[in-house]
């Protein structure tokens, strides 16, 4: 939790009425005459009471952070008079900063906006809760129906309304490996899962680490990218619409898989963030690491903002995980407008620099993205990315669990319960049982 968040957040407890109260108006004058416990609160809060916009994220580390500042070097230039208020919390995959995020809105208190992805994660979650407002008017001003792709536009709307802003497309089905690595273990780079094996036999024999790994959600990410690739798109979709059984022999031959796959990670998997799994490829101690392109901004990203500073094709290679050639697993960070936000003006400001070309072309690079637009420069871009703006052009495109776009936050909840419970055991029957209650009592199989 940022340093400036703590006094805010306990004023707002304290302050709970206030809070709900200041939703309403957006007049500096409201503070300087507020209730006398209101002088306790923080200098800032009472000697400059100017407009602000809180915006709430999980960016607080390498390649997120950069690429975040980016966006709000934009936002300054065009908003000198508002303060951008950066409410980041961190934690991979918003872990931390979506349990943070709960609590306010369940307080009452929300930040203006915050970052939320395309999907299911907006409509089954957000926009059942009516957390979130519609932004009909904001797309049309701003002409977004002609910028942006079709096939992102249902992802974010309940019927005519749109609710939120997105800000770029993300890979989440990527093998980064080592070079050197690879090169020494005499391996080619695997297209099956067999062959993934077999060049880990030969990578372990030369006392590297086969896959790096993470904390839990990364191995969540891990086993969709391996059911991907194990199923292929259609029967991978149909986890999601209820047309695949979750108790088929072919889903038990994917969790099989991910078994294996299991036993070539790194046994300090759990204690490690996104970043330190993927820099034991980068450092030369892994071979590979399955993840989402964000590890290209961090990889190649400048090292004076906490990144690695590597080219691309030469420190780091990258391909299709196994059996995924073809197939673009792809989520989509964007940014909402909250429900009674504080400083609705603000917020659309905010907006704005999120669904402009100028926001989008100075963050996606620098984050290890593609535009959600369809209108950015690609010379702005490195060899990675524009190899996946290729890709994104022509591939099946898949949504991910991970982030937000196949499943709400109750199925994922549970699905991430019973893979808790997993990856203590390794008992894939009862892996298999889990996953099937959590289809009939959170997901499609209702
Ligand atoms: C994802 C998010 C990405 C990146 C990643 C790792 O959920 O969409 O932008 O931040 O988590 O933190």
């Amino acid at each position: 939790m940022s340093k400036r968040l703590i006094p805010a957040l306990l004023v707002c407890m304290l302050l709970l009425v206030a809070c709900g109260q200041a939703a309403t108006t957006q007049a500096p004058v409201e503070k300087t005459e507020a209730p006398a416990e209101e002088t306790e609160a923080p200098v800032e809060e009472t000697e400059a009471p100017g407009v602000q916009v809180e915006v709430f994220s999980w960016w607080t580390g390498g390649g997120e952070a950069a690429g975040l500042d980016e966006m709000i070097k934009v936002f300054g230039a065009a908003n000198a008079d508002i303060e951008f208020v950066n409410s980041a919390v961190a934690g991979g995959a918003g872990t931390n900063a979506r349990a943070v995020l709960a609590s306010r809105l369940a307080a009452g208190d929300p930040p203006d906006s915050w970052q939320a992805h395309a999907g299911q994660e907006i409509i089954g979650t957000y926009v059942a809760g009516a957390q979130i407002e519609p932004l009909n008017d904001l797309y049309e001003s701003e002409g977004w129906m002609d910028v942006l792709p079709d096939t992102l536009i249902p992802l974010i709307s309940e019927g005519d309304n749109i609710y939120s802003v997105p800000v770029n497309i993300h890979r989440a089905n990527v093998m980064w490996y080592n070079p050197t690595v690879v090169a020494d273990a005499g391996v080619e780079i695997p297209t099956t899962w067999d062959e993934f094996f077999t060049a880990c036999e030969s990578i372990e024999a030369a006392d590297k680490i086969c896959l790096s790994m993470g904390e839990q959600w990364t191995a969540m990410h891990l086993m969709e990218v391996v059911l991907l690739g194990e199923l292929g798109a259609d029967a991978y979709n149909g986890l999601w619409d209820g047309t695949t059984d979750w108790g088929s022999d072919e889903v038990t031959a994917a969790l099989e898989t991910f078994n294996e796959v299991l036993g070539h990670v790194n046994s300090d998997a759990s204690t490690l963030t996104w970043q330190d799994a993927a820099q034991l490829v980068a450092n030369g101690d892994a071979a590979f690491n399955i993840m989402g392109d964000w590890v290209d901004g961090y990889f190649s990203g400048d090292t004076t903002g906490g990144n690695l500073g590597l080219v691309p094709g030469e420190g780091y290679g990258w391909a299709p995980p196994p059996g995924t050639d073809g197939v673009f697993q792809f989520l989509s960070d964007s940014f909402v407008l909250a429900s009674g936000a504080p400083h609705p003006d603000a917020a659309l400001a905010w907006l704005k620099v999120c669904g402009s070309k100028e926001g989008q072309e100075a963050f996606n690079p620098v984050k290890g993205s593609i535009c959600a637009r369809t209108d950015c420069d690609a010379d702005l871009f490195n060899v990675y990315l524009q190899s996946a703006m290729e890709d994104w052009a022509t591939d099946i495109v898949v949504g991910s669990l991970t982030h937000g776009v196949t499943a709400n936050d109750s199925f994922k909840d549970e699905i991430n319960t019973a893979l808790g419970l997993f990856m203590g055991d390794l008992d894939v029957a009862a892996f298999q049982e889990a996953l099937v209650a959590a289809c009939s009592s959170a997901g499609p199989c209702q």
